[in-house]
This record gives structure tokens, C-alpha cells and sequence, in this order.
């Protein structure tokens, strides 16, 4: 009986947590109209890049801050016509070398993290490329 009491209140807990991320969602896509939910979560993106970029120059922990990056497979694009397979893929390759990232830390995985970004701006998005390719770390050749 105890048991089941725990899980229901477990359940329950698990509701009012996935409802508060809506709404909190919600009143960040209500911030600016125009944006779409995928433009906010690009910009988290290129901020958590830039701190990475940061944090591995100067050789500390990047364990630090992490953008709530799976939501890329469902966030609403401002052009619909994004929405599809190709997206898809390019995300989750995207997906598979942010997570790598941060289980191997260090300057290669990172750029390939970035290369991951510039591929899929390439086909979808090429306004920002410019500025995302800003984000490699030169390495000595
Ligand atoms: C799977 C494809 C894909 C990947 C991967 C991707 N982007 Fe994007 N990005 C887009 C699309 C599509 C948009 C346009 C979003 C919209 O307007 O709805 C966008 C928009 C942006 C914007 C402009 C946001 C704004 O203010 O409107 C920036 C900056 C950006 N991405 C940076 C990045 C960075 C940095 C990465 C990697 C860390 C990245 N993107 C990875 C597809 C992608």
C-alpha cells in the first residue's frame, strides 16, 4: 500500500514537473511573438558553444551548464517545411556530438560539435553560419 501511495505521488510529481516546463515554455515563446521555439532554443545553444569555447581555451570543467538540447527533435521551427527527416538526422548527429562533448572533453570533440552545427545550418538555416563557424577552436596546425 505504502508502495503504491509512493508512486502515485511519484506520478503526480512527474505531471506538475512536465506541466511547469510548459508553461515556462510557454512564457518564454510569449516573450517575443516572433520568435520561434527553436530560434529560443538555438540561441541557448550558441550561448552554451560560446561558454564551452570558453571554459576549454582556458582549460577548465565544462560540466558546468547544459542547454536542454533533445528538445531540438520538438521544438516548433519558424518555417514548418523545416520539419522532416533530413531535420531529424541532422539533429540527432547533432545530439550524439554535444553528448560527447561532454563525456570526452577537449578541443577535437568540441569543433566536431561545432562542424555538427555548421552542417546542418548549411542545408536549413545558412544566415548564422558565419557566425557559428566563429565558434571553431583554432588549433596549431
Ligand atoms: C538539426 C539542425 C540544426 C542544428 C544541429 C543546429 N541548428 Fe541552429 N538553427 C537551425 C534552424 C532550422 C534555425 C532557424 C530556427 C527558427 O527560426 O525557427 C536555427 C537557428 C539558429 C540561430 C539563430 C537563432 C535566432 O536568433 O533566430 C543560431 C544563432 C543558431 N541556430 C546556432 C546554432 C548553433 C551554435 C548550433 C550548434 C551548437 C546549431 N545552431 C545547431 C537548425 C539547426
Amino acid at each position: 500500500m505504502k508502495a503504491a501511495l509512493f508512486l502515485i505521488s511519484l506520478f503526480v510529481l512527474s505531471i506538475m514537473l512536465f506541466q511547469s516546463d510548459k508553461v515556462n515554455r510557454q512564457e518564454l515563446s510569449n516573450y517575443n511573438t516572433q520568435d520561434s521555439e527553436l530560434a529560443l532554443l538555438m540561441r541557448e545553444m550558441h550561448e552554451q558553444a560560446k561558454l564551452l569555447k570558453l571554459l576549454l581555451v582556458n582549460g577548465e570543467d565544462i560540466d558546468q551548464y547544459e542547454a536542454d538540447v533533445d528538445f531540438i527533435l520538438e521544438a516548433e521551427p519558424t518555417r514548418p517545411s523545416v520539419q522532416g527527416d533530413e531535420f531529424e538526422s541532422f539533429a540527432r548527429y547533432f545530439l550524439k556530438t554535444n553528448k560527447e562533448i561532454y563525456q570526452n572533453p577537449g578541443i577535437d570533440n568540441y569543433n566536431i560539435m561545432v562542424e555538427s552545427c555548421v552542417a546542418c545550418h548549411k542545408e536549413f538555416c545558412p544566415g548564422p553560419v558565419r557566425t557559428i563557424q566563429k565558434l571553431r577552436i583554432k588549433v596549431p596546425s
